[in-house]
């Protein structure tokens, strides 16, 4: 099977290259990938039957021969951090929007099959107490340019299977954790910052709540749904592993063996949703999928570990990321 992977030289993207060349003996694989400063081709040097060609989803020219010869596109390409999307929203129209109406044109000509990677914030954000959880079929109502981006995206999508018949599916999946996570992200944000002797900087009260699945546990979903998902059906990828970012920070700092509450609260971001929470009862019930990392304390400590002993991976970035949170005051 040749399998086009768009972004998998990112976190999830090259979490799933590894997976799939691991478990897979006949894939084939080709990443597609810009690059960008969240890319970086150390997360999949070295691998098997994994070829990497470096340029972007929206340049037609680039996508079409790629998707020609695919059997299947997994599309996880994007600009991804909600952050920079408040600071610079046009690369997140560009290649969030633009990126994937172009691959769709592309899988469009061909007839090949598409799995198109979103996340839940398209729903917008729930209230902290409430019992309610993202279900397929609720409104888009998304709060910052990144999850605006990305529900845009997720039209084009259906919008594409509706008139033009392309075999496409999507999913929505909540925040991911685990190995290759860019550092400018919460956790793995935290854990160099505690690696450097910096505090954890929680924004705002740091009462919201973020719905946490293993990387790989999003990723065994993804293969479930290009395996044996309806065409044209959108799945939400979720393991209830809800928590507060107060108390993901203090876990954090108990694994360092440090006060629970040697943080600082900084500003807060702009229209920073609540609570993320997924219903996962359809991929559940319809395709049998279960997650594998059900202990997040033990799942965060093997990811506390990778960063440990990857140090080489991250540590050319750590001044920069932390210059430009000062800056914002975060
Ligand atoms: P990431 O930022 O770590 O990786 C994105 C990758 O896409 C990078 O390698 C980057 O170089 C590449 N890229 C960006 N623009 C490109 C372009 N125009 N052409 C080609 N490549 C381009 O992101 P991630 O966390 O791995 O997220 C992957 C996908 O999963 C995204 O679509 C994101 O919206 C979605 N998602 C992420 C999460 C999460 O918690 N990280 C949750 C749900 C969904
Ligand atoms: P993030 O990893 O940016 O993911 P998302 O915006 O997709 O949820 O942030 C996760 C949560 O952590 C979010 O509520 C913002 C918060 N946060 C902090 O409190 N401190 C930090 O240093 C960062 C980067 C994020």
């Amino acid at each position: 099977m040749k399998v086009l992977v768009t972004g998998g030289a990112g976190f999830i993207g090259a979490n799933f290259v590894h997976t799939t060349v691991q478990t897979m003996p006949d894939a084939e694989v080709t990443v597609l990938d810009k690059l960008t400063y969240a890319g970086n081709k150390n997360s999949i040097a070295g691998l098997e039957r994994v070829k990497l060609v470096q340029g972007d989803v929206a340049d037609y020219d680039t996508v079409e021969p790629l998707v020609g010869e695919a059997d299947v596109v997994v599309h996880f390409a994007a600009e991804s951090h909600n952050d920079n999307s408040l600071k610079g929203p046009w690369p997140f129209i560009k290649s969030n929007i633009v990126g994937t109406f172009t691959l769709l044109e592309a899988v469009r000509k061909h007839g090949t099959r598409l799995h198109h990677i979103s996340t839940d914030e398209v729903y917008g954000d729930l209230k902290i107490g409430e019992k309610r959880k993202f279900k397929p079929g609720d409104p888009y109502i998304p709060s910052s340019p990144y999850s605006a981006s990305k529900a845009s995206s997720d039209h084009l999508v259906r919008a594409w299977v509706r008139s033009f018949g392309i075999a496409a599916t999507i999913s929505n999946c909540s925040n991911n954790y685990g190995p290759y996570q860019h550092i400018e992200k919460f956790i793995p944000r935290t854990v160099t910052n505690l690696m450097d002797g910096i505090r954890p900087r929680i924004y705002g009260t740091g009462e919201q709540i973020r719905d946490w699945i293993h990387v790989l546990d999003h990723n065994t979903a993804v293969w479930d749904i290009i395996n044996r998902g309806r065409i044209g059906e959108t799945y939400l990828i979720g393991a209830n592993g809800e928590l507060s970012n107060l108390q993901v920070t203090k876990m954090i700092l108990e694994e360092f063996g440090l006060d629970p509450n040697d943080f600082e609260h900084v500003n807060d971001r702009p229209g920073h949703d609540q609570r993320y929470a997924i219903d996962n009862t359809k991929l559940v019930e319809e395709l049998g999928w279960h997650p594998h990392y059900t202990d997040f304390r033990d799942g965060l400590r093997q990811t506390i570990k990778w960063y440990r002993d990857n140090e080489a991976w991250w540590r050319a970035q750590k001044e920069e990321v932390e210059a430009r949170y000062r800056a914002n005051g975060q």
